[in-house]
Order: C-alpha cells, then structure tokens, then sequence
C-alpha cells in the first residue's frame, strides 16, 4: 500500500480550478517532490493530504485513511513543517520541540529527553533554552523541523520548508534533513517552488503545470542523473507551459501574492 495515493483529484475556489486531474503515489521511506511554480496548485493539494481540504472528485489517501473525512486517524502519524516556521514566540526551542509531543500525552520528562535528542539530531545543541527570536532564521526551521520529527511520524509532509532560506544556509538544511529523513525511513512528500531544493532532496520529483497535474517525472539520485541537466529539463518543462522559463535564480516564483486561508496553507 502507498503511504500518500492521490488519485484523479480535482479542486475548484469558486471558479478557479486549482487542481485538475491529479495522480500520484509516494511509497513507504521515499522522498517525493512536488515542484511547481507559484499558483500550480502545490499548496491545494499539500491541503488535500492534510486533511484541511476536501477534493471535489477523486480519492486522496494517508496510511490508507481519507484524511478529510478521517483525520483522527491519522492523528501523530503526519509531521508538517512549512515556510515561515509558525514556532510558538512564548516557547523556547525545546519548548516548541515537545508542543507536539505534549498534545499526544506524552509525560514531561519523557517529552524533554525526546527534545533533547532532536535538539541533538538537528544540530541544535546548545540552543534548546533560546526564545525563537533570539535564533536565525535556519536555526528557527530547524526547530520546525525538529517539532514536525519528535512526535515519530511516519510521513513528514514540507511545504516550502528551505524556500525562505539563503541558498547556503538552505543547502546545509536540506543537506541534513534528507540524510535524518532517510536513515529514519521517513515518507516525505516536499512542496517547493525551488528546482534546486526538489533536485538535491528528493528521489523522485513530479514536476507540476498549473491546475496541479504532472507534466514530468524525474529520480535525480539514479545512477548517472546529472542534476544540472536534471535542472535545466524540469526548467524547460515549466517554461513549456507558459512561455516563461525563470533566469538565473532558478526559482518559479510568479510573483503572484500567496492567499492565506486559515488553518490552511497559502
Ligand atoms: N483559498 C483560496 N481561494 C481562492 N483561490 C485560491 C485559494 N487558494 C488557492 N487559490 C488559487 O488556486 C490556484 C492554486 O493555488 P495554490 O495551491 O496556492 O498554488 P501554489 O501552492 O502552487 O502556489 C491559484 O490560482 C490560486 O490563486
Ligand atoms: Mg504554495
């Protein structure tokens, strides 16, 4: 059984038609990208896995469960960690680290020595007693990262995770995310506007074309995949689409202000 099965899924806002037609499948320890520009729909369908929207038509399912209609289900089995880190201001790193593991009922010293030890896995140590302003914007995605992982869930689902990053600083995270997803056997599915952050992190990329459906499919890390030319054909895939390949940034942001709905992501 695929831990994620998104099935000929489709999403309407009034009368824009979001997401059209979609399939894919993320296996149980696979790093999956979705790369698409702004607007392609990468956000709805990271919300349909959720659980924070329903699909129009189509079948979307976590660990077998419908996530809409069944999200009790699937409660500690999903960590999430988005663009802007959403930690909690009043907690300390560690504080922000066992909020999850505190609505689980884990007990408070069980729940600090689990902190401890993603403070430790995601090179925190030392910064477990910081406020999240007193920390960088690298080291706050850390702790984002960290809290998605502590509650051991066996899909960890990114939305744009490393795209607010300086391009060193995202490399070195998405460098030690992918290595700690992968030795944990985690199922990811990344959202990214970023070519380079599908290319470096995933084993499989879907590349999307506005409403959501997949126009390419690529495995950067099989044997003899070039990432440059891997860069260069999902750029021409996207450009293909509307005219508009990006420069030298490498990125598919369209400029188009992102719609924040609540509870959901934008
Ligand atoms: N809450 C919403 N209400 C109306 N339109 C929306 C909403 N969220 C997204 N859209 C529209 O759906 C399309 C896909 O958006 P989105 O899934 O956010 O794309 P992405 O995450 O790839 O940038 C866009 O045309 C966007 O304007
Ligand atoms: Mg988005």
């Amino acid at each position: 059984m695929s831990e994620i099965l998104v099935e000929n899924v489709t999403h309407h806002f009034d009368a824009v038609l979001a997401v059209s037609d979609l399939s894919f499948r993320v296996e149980r320890g696979e790093i999956v990208a979705l790369v698409g520009r702004t607007g392609a729909g990468k956000s709805t369908a990271f919300n349909m896995i959720m659980g924070a929207l329903k699909p129009d038509q189509g079948v979307v399912r976590v660990a077998g469960h419908d996530p809409f209609a069944n999200s009790k289900a699937l409660r500690g089995l999903i960590g999430v960690s988005f663009q802007n880190d959403r930690l909690l201001p009043w907690l300390t790193a560690r504080g922000n680290i066992e909020f999850g593991l505190r609505i689980l009922g884990v007990p408070a010293a069980e729940r600090r020595k689990r902190a401890d030890s993603w403070l430790e896995q995601t090179k925190l140590d030392g910064a477990g007693d910081l406020y999240p302003h007193q920390l960088s914007g690298g080291m706050r995605q850390r702790v984002s990262l960290a809290r998605a992982l502590a509650i051991d869930p066996s899909i960890v689902l990114l939305d744009e995770s490393f795209s607010q990053l300086d391009h060193v600083t995202s490399k070195t995270l998405r460098e030690d995310f992918g290595a700690l997803a992968r030795r944990l056997g985690k199922t990811c599915l990344l959202i990214t506007h970023r070519i380079d952050d599908a290319v470096e992190m995933a084993d499989r990329i879907l590349v999307l074309a506005p409403p959501a459906h997949v126009v390419m499919e690529a495995r950067p890390r099989a044997a003899g995949a070039s990432p440059k030319s891997l860069q260069e054909s999902i750029e021409r895939a996207l450009g293909g689409e509307d005219g508009a390949a990006e420069g030298t940034e490498r990125t598919l942001a369209g400029g188009r202000p992102a719609l924040v709905a609540r509870g959901r992501v934008a």
